[in-house]
């Protein structure tokens, strides 16, 4: 077989095509400035609903993540409350108790850089943040132990840095409670 010679029709069908392709391509380009202008538009107009600062310098000292009240917690309003804090290469603390089939509500930060808070099994997935507490609120169903690894790399512990997380029945997590205002396993 010869090659296709440069006839006039060749030519023509040839323009055609490429004509298309310009086509698409700056199609595809104005839809990836509009996604641009979107994402910039919206988050300038609905910013994320709360942002909680604390101090980093002072959360040794003072606050609610000094040592004493880190671990799980009943709070005043009946709430059941886990107070953590993640560090270079450790959570404090590294064993957390907490009640099953109750809503828990977690409260953590960094004392150093960007660690990860995860709990393999539910969906609870988060950035620990220095300067910021991260909160969620999590029911966690079935009695027994799930892990905690940091996700974010944080240094060359990161690989070692993870938790343990054991979920008791109500009734012995209360009896825990009664004796110490925060339960750990550590
Ligand atoms: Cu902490 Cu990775």
């Amino acid at each position: 077989m010869s090659a296709p010679h440069a006839t006039p029709a060749n030519v023509e069908l040839s323009e055609r095509i490429e004509g298309r392709w310009a086509l698409v391509m700056f199609g595809i380009i104005l839809l990836l400035l509009g996604m641009v202008v979107f994402t910039a538009v919206h988050y300038a107009a609905m910013p994320p609903s709360r942002v909680e600062v604390v101090d980093v310098t002072t959360l040794h000292l003072a606050g609610e993540f000094v040592e004493s009240n880190l671990g799980t917690g009943i709070d005043p309003q009946g709430n059941v409350t886990v107070h953590m804090l993640g560090e270079q290469y450790a959570f404090h603390p590294h064993c957390i108790v907490v009640p099953e089939g109750v809503p828990v509500t977690f409260r953590a930060t960094s004392g150093d850089v960007v660690h990860g808070f995860q709990i393999i099994g539910t969906n609870v997935n988060s950035m620990l943040v220095p300067g910021y507490v991260s909160t969620f609120i999590m029911t966690l169903k079935g009695v027994g132990e799930r892990t905690m690894p940091c996700h974010e790399f944080c240094g060359v512990g990161h690989a070692a840095m993870w938790a343990r997380l054991k979920v008791v029945p109500l009734t012995t997590f209360e009896q825990m409670a009664r004796t110490a205002r925060r339960v750990s396993c550590v």
